[in-house]
C-alpha cells in the first residue's frame, strides 16, 4: 500500500508529507481498533524488560516525530513497543524558516533543520496529562534547551531543568537530547563541561521526584572516522556519577561524507541534521562502544538507519536492548514495523537463539 502512495507523496516538500503522514495518523487514531487489526502485535519472544519496564515490542518510534505527543495511542496500535515524544523545550518555538526537511533519496536519507519547533513543555505536559497511556506501552519524553541563542550557559541549563520538572510525572523514562545538531548557537552539550553543568541540575531535578524515571541520555553520531573513544568515555563516565541509565545513539550527523546525493543538490539544501542509511554504520559502531565501554551494564537504544529487520538485529547484536525508527519509517511505510518483528523472528531461528534478549551483544 505505502509503495503506491510514496511516489505521490515524495512529490511534496517533505514536511508537508509529513503532514499528510500525520492527517492519516490522526484517522488512524480515531479508528484504534482498525489499526490494530492491521498491525499485528510483536511476538513474544521479542519482549524485553529493561529499567523494570515490560517492553513487548523492540521497536520504538524515534523522537521529532511526534514532537507534541499528540498521536500517543495511535504509536501503540501500529504495534511498536514504544515512542519517544519530542524534543520538547521549556519555552514554545516555531522553529526554523521553512523549507527545513529534504530528502535524500538516492541515499535513502534526510536532511531536517527543523529546530526544535514544538509546543513548549507546559502544553506537552498538560496534553499529557489527558493522554490515555495504553497499556503495555512504553512513552520516553525526550527534552531539549529552548531553541534560542539568547537562552546559553546557566540559563540553558535552567531551562533544561523547566521541562524536566514538568514532563517526568508522564514519562516511563526521560531523554535528554544533548546532541541536536539544529542548536540556534550551533552548541549541543556535549562537552564533559556543559554535560556535568546540565546533569548537576537536571538528575537532582530527577532524584527529587518521588516516581523518578530512568533518565537517557542522546549521543551525537561519531565522525566517520569512527569512534573517538576518550571523548565518549569521559561523557559516558560523567553520565555514569550522575545517575544516568542509558544511552540513544544515535542523533542525526551535520557532516555530509559518504553520500552519493550530487555535491549541488546538497549544496542547495544547506545545513542540518543527516538522518537514514548513510548513519547506520556509525551509529553501529557507537553502540557497540558503549556497550563495551559499559559492560553491557546499562541498556541502549539504537538509532539511525533502521529501515530492515537485518539492520534492527545487527544493531541490536552490537548491543542495543532496543531499536528506534524515524527516517526508516519516510522511506518504507509503517509496514515496516511488521517487518522487522517477522524478521526478528527469523534470525533468532536462523541463529538458535530463543529470545531476542539472547541476541543483544552478541557480536560487541
Ligand atoms: C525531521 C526530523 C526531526 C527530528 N527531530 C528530533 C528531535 O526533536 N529530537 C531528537 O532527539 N531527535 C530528533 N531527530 C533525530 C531522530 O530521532 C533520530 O535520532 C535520527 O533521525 C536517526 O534515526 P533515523 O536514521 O532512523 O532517522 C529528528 C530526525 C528527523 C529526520
Amino acid at each position: 500500500m505505502y509503495r503506491l502512495l510514496r511516489p505521490l507523496l515524495f512529490r511534496l516538500d517533505a514536511e508537508a508529507a509529513h503532514g499528510l503522514g500525520v492527517q492519516a495518523a490522526r484517522l488512524g487514531q480515531t479508528f484504534g481498533g482498525v489499526t490494530r487489526a492491521l498491525f499485528p502485535r510483536a511476538d513474544e519472544r521479542l519482549a524485553q524488560t529493561a529499567w523494570g519496564l515490560r517492553f513487548a515490542s523492540p521497536v520504538g518510534l524515534a523522537a521529532g516525530f511526534d514532537k507534541n505527543a499528540a498521536l500517543v495511542p495511535f504509536w501503540a496500535d501500529l504495534g511498536l513497543g514504544f515512542a519517544e515524544v519530542g524534543s520538547v523545550s521549556a519555552q514554545p518555538s516555531a522553529g526554523n524558516p521553512k523549507p527545513r526537511a529534504f530528502r535524500l533519496p538516492a541515499d535513502r536519507a534526510l536532511v531536517n533543520r527543523m529546530g526544535l519547533n514544538n509546543d513548549g513543555a507546559e502544553a506537552v505536559a498538560e496534553r499529557l496529562a489527558h493522554t490515555e497511556r495504553p497499556e503495555g506501552f512504553v512513552l520516553g519524553v525526550n527534552v531539549a534547551k529552548t531553541h534560542s541563542p539568547d537562552i546559553l550557559g546557566e540559563a540553558g541549563v535552567d531551562d533544561f531543568r523547566q521541562s524536566v520538572r514538568a514532563l517526568l510525572p508522564h514519562a516511563d523514562y526521560l531523554a535528554l537530547n544533548v546532541s541536536c545538531p539544529n542548536t540556534a548557537e550551533g552548541k549541543t552539550f556535549e562537552t564533559p563541561e556543559a554535560l556535568d553543568a546540565l546533569l548537576t541540575a537536571v538528575m537532582a531535578e530527577v532524584q527529587a521526584a518521588s516516581d523518578a524515571p530512568p533518565t537517557l541520555v542522546k549521543l551525537s553520531p561519531p565522525a566517520t572516522g569512527g569512534v573517538d573513544a576518550g571523548a565518549v568515555d569521559e561523557l559516558v563516565r560523567i553520565s555514569l556519577h550522575y545517575g544516568v541509565a542509558g544511552f540513544i545513539a544515535t542523533n542525526t550527523a551535520s557532516d555530509r561524507t559518504g553520500l552519493t546525493t550530487e555535491a549541488s543538490r546538497l549544496e542547495a539544501i544547506g545545513r542540518g541534521g543527516l538522518s537514514g542509511r548513510p548513519l547506520a554504520d556509525r551509529a553501529t559502531a557507537l553502540v557497540r562502544h558503549l556497550y563495551g565501554v559499559t559492560d553491557g551494564a546499562v541498556p541502549l537504544i539504537g538509532v539511525g538507519g533502521i529501515d530492515s529487520a537485518e539492520a534492527a538485529y545487527a544493531r541490536i547484536r552490537a548491543g542495543a536492548t532496543l531499536i528506534q525508527v524515524y527516517t526508516g519509517l519516510v522511506y518504507e511505510g509503517p509496514g515496516l514495523i511488521g517487518r522487522i518483528h517477522r524478521g526478528l523472528v527469523r534470525l533468532l531461528d536462523r541463529d538458535g537463539l530463543g529470545t531476542l534478549a539472547e541476541a543483544v551483544g552478541a557480536d560487541a
